[in-house]
């Protein structure tokens, strides 16, 4: 080749190549900001409305709209007649739903039973992308507002601002209870590694609370540890009680949906998973991978959630989660009869006279039992996530509502009282 072809060829190929290497880096780059979430830097800081967040992150986007195919509501009382008896004198009496999408959110909220709306305007506080931000325009009075006073303000279901930073998309916690616990425990929640805060995205609902006297402020009592006997014991240190039971006359607490502190020392959490792995598990969209946003139950995708780890196909890990929650679901009816029975037998010791002071231990009885029994009973995936666990927990409410019965028939006994 002559230095001249050399050099025409050169002009042909040179501009040609520049192009094709910038046409590369701004596909990667968009690549890059769509999958990886990299910088965008043109979502609005705290932008509220996940709809903004679209254009960026449209695999995403489209990924969260299919939340609204889990759209079933069935009762949480449907084969459970004894949390009737157990809720007597309590909003959840009324009307208590299992959950569904995230997206249903507001829906469900403003549907919900008067009685339950009694909590206020803290019921939202785990509805919405909005909250943080009315924390912060409210103050303290923010949980002494009334449910009526604060719901024409949320209009957002959950979204993407809860989980994550919007100039990075980087995992964040939104959450001012779960910061506020997580410090108290010696954390510094910028020093959180990945792999926990997918599950700590999660534990900034998923968890059980309650709205801390005076000020009525939603708190997550973990001061005394995360498991169902040393939260009780922070309850019971606290003298605190959230309603009289009217026939035991026991001064009870309600636990909640407490799927983050009992997935705490299951097996999979101590070999390292995180809710993410099974909740949110990577999964082709056209000819993208991108981390489900669909929240559902895994046995609806196990080729996804549970057989990149398992490989003893799907159906053995379907059957294993059925005997699991068959065993966990027989022993809560016997443990949810068992507290039906200490609150008749209490019931029938006041009805033949006896005071107070002598039914004061199978009252103390009757708070545990109730509270081991509801604690399961209320929290989701019915005992998968730590099945140890949750069966030494009915364990425990099981024996403690027949030693209450005992010393109610004793403290009767002692009055003089027939059985
Ligand atoms: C801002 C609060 C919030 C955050 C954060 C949150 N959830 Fe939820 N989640 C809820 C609420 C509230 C519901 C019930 C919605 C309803 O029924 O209206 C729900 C429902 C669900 C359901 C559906 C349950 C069903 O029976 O269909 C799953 C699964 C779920 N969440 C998993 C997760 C996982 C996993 C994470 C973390 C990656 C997470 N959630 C983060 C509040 C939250
Ligand atoms: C309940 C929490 C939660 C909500 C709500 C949520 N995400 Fe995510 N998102 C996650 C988690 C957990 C991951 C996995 C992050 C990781 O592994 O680093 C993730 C990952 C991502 C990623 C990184 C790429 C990937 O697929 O792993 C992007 C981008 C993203 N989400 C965008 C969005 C957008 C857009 C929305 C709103 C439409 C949204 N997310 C809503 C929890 C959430
Ligand atoms: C090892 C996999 C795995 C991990 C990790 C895991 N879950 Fe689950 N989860 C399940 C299974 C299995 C169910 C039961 C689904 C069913 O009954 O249909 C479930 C049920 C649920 C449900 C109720 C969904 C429904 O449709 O009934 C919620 C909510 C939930 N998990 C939240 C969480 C949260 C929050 C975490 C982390 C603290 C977590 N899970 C960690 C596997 C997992
Ligand atoms: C990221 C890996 C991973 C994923 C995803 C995963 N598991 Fe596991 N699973 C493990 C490990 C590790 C163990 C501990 C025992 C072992 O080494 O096999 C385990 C143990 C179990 C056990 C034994 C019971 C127990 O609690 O000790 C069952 C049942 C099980 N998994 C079911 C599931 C189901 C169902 C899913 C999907 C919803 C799932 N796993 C998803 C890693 C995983």
């Amino acid at each position: 080749m002559t230095p001249d072809k050399i050099k025409k060829l050169l002009i042909v190929f040179v501009p040609l190549a520049v192009v094709v290497l910038v046409a590369g880096i701004f596909l990667f780059n968009r690549h890059n900001e769509e999958i990886m979430g990299g910088p965008v830097g043109e979502i609005a800081p705290g932008e509220v409305v996940s709809a903004n967040w679209a254009p960026f992150y449209p695999v995403h986007w489209d990924s969260y709209q299919t939340n609204l195919e889990n759209d079933a509501k069935p009762s949480h009382f449907e084969g459970r007649e004894y949390l009737r008896t157990i809720y007597a004198g309590f909003g959840f009496a009324a009307e208590y739903n299992e959950p569904r999408g995230h997206l249903y959110t507001i829906e469900d909220v403003i549907a919900i039973d008067p009685a339950r709306k009694k909590a206020g305007a803290s019921c939202i506080t785990c509805k919405s992308t909005q909250v943080p931000e009315l924390m912060e325009k409210y103050g303290a009075d923010y949980f002494l507002m009334s449910f009526d006073e604060i719901i024409d303000e949320v209009t957002e279901p959950i979204g993407c601002l809860d989980c994550h930073d919007p100039a990075t998309a980087k995992l964040r916690l939104s959450r001012p209870a779960l910061i506020n616990a997580l410090e108290r425990q010696g954390r510094d929640i910028d020093k959180i590694p990945t792999q926990e805060m997918r599950t700590l995205v999660c534990a900034q609902c998923h968890v059980t609370y309650y709205f801390q006297p005076p000020g009525k402020e939603v708190f997550f009592p973990w001061d005394k540890g995360t498991t169902a006997g040393d939260i009780l014991a922070f309850y019971d240190e606290a003298g605190f009680s959230e309603w009289t039971h009217p026939d035991a006359g026991t001064g009870l607490v309600k636990p909640r949906h407490a799927e983050y502190e009992t997935f705490l020392g299951s097996t999979h959490q101590t070999a390292g998973l995180s809710c993410a792995d099974c909740h949110m598990p990577y999964t082709k969209i056209g000819n993208k991978k991108i981390s489900s946003h669909k929240w559902q139950s895994p046995l609806n995708n196990i080729e996804e959630s549970c057989t990149n780890c398992h490989r003893n196909g799907t159906e053995w890990l379907q059957d294993r989660v059925k005997t699991i929650q068959t065993q966990v679901k027989e022993t809560q009816d016997t443990a949810g009869w068992a507290v039906v029975g200490a609150i008749n037998e209490l019931k029938a010791s006041r009805e033949a006279g006896v005071d107070d002071a002598r039914l004061q231990e199978a009252m103390e009885l009757h708070r545990q039992a109730q509270w081991y029994l509801d604690y399961v009973a209320v929290t989701n995936g019915l005992g998968f996530h730590n099945p140890t666990e949750t069966l030494s927990n009915l364990a425990t409410a099981i024996d403690s509502a027949h030693k209450s019965m005992e010393s109610s028939r004793e403290a009767r006994l002692a009055v003089g009282e027939q059985i």
